[in-house]
């Protein structure tokens, strides 16, 4: 297994590989975020182990699984090759370019992306036939699901394989057809979106928002919480391009959304989103 990129959602791939029994290498552009990146794991099988899902012994050989790397040509010997790099078009496609150059004729490129069309990196490549999203949910090692991307020109072949890959990892495999959104940003960010504009007109309070949904119908997280926790700049990233495929009014950014963006209000990760966890707020408890 190769698995590009070890940030967020990369490690978490490369933990839930390590995990089911794969040797796994990683590539991070260079060794300050490599070391992050095992960082991380390293946490995540900490907490597992502490929840009892994983034994000592389980987690050691995991960790024995991993290795890193900053250098693709190291993938030379990868059956399968996960992308989760930058959500840039171009570097995705150079990033298969280089892949379908040092992967073996066999090997499987899949792109985590949550919203660039497969195809553009599908081309990018010799062997289009083997090429698929696997859009994997964060937290990843928590998450049960990973939403599939069959491009126009993936392989049933190609599908299958990566279909039992999946469930050898534990997870439940859905499919959606190469369209901005796949299957669940469709429906997850228009509904993201209204709760902003929500906010916006002061039609409700965070709180009650978040708390309307979380009770009213179940969900874990309130549509703030969860933007908090997802990143405002990536849900704002993810609009934009739906809004660019279909010029639908439905998946246009709110103007909140776009000037806390700017503002670096980003959610968890900068300390201050829709709450200010700098300041100690938290959001509503279930
Ligand atoms: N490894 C393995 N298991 C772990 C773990 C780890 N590192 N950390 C926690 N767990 C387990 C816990 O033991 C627990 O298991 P249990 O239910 O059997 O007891 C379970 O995971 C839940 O963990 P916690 O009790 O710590 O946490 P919560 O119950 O508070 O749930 C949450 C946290 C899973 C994040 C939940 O709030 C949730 O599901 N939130 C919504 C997340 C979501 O919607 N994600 C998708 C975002 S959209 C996306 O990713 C697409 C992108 O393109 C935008």
């Amino acid at each position: 297994m190769g698995v590009v990129g070890c940030g967020l959602m990369g490690s978490g791939i490369a933990e839930v590989c390590a995990k089911a029994g794969y040797a796994t290498i990683v590539r991070e552009i260079d060794d300050d975020l490599l070391t992050r990146g095992r960082q991380r794991i390293e946490r995540s099988l900490e907490t597992a182990v502490k929840r009892g899902k994983l034994s000592e012994s389980e987690r050691a050989a995991t960790l024995q699984r991993l290795s890193g790397t900053t250098r693709l040509e190291d993938f030379a010997a990868c059956d399968l090759v996960i992308e989760a790099a930058t959500e840039n078009p171009d570097i995705k496609r150079k990033t298969f370019k280089e892949l379908d150059q040092v992967c073996p004729p066999h090997a499987i490129l899949a792109s985590n992306t949550s919203s660039i069309p497969i195809i553009q990196m599908a081309t990018a490549t010799r062997r289009p036939d083997r090429v698929l999203g696997m859009h994997f949910m964060n937290p990843v090692p928590v998450m049960p699901l990973i939403e599939y991307v069959r491009a126009l020109t993936t392989s049933d072949d190609t599908l299958a394989v990566a279909r039992a890959f999946g469930e050898s990892l534990g997870k439940r495999i859905i499919v959606s057809k190469d369209r901005a959104g796949f299957i669940v940003n469709f429906l997850l960010i228009p509904y993201l979106c209204e709760a902003v504009r929500m906010l916006e007109q002061g039609f409700a309070s965070r709180e009650d928002i978040d708390v309307g949904m979380m009770l009213g119908t179940s969900y874990p997280m309130g549509p703030f919480t969860l933007l908090d926790f997802v990143g405002l700049d990536t849900t704002l990233f993810i609009a934009d391009i739906l809004f660019d495929e279909f010029k639908d009014p439905r998946f246009a950014a709110p103007t909140l959304l776009r000037q806390m963006v700017a503002a670096g209000y980003l959610g968890r990760k900068t300390g201050r989103g829709f709450y200010n966890y700098e300041a100690g707020e938290q959001p509503p408890a279930r």
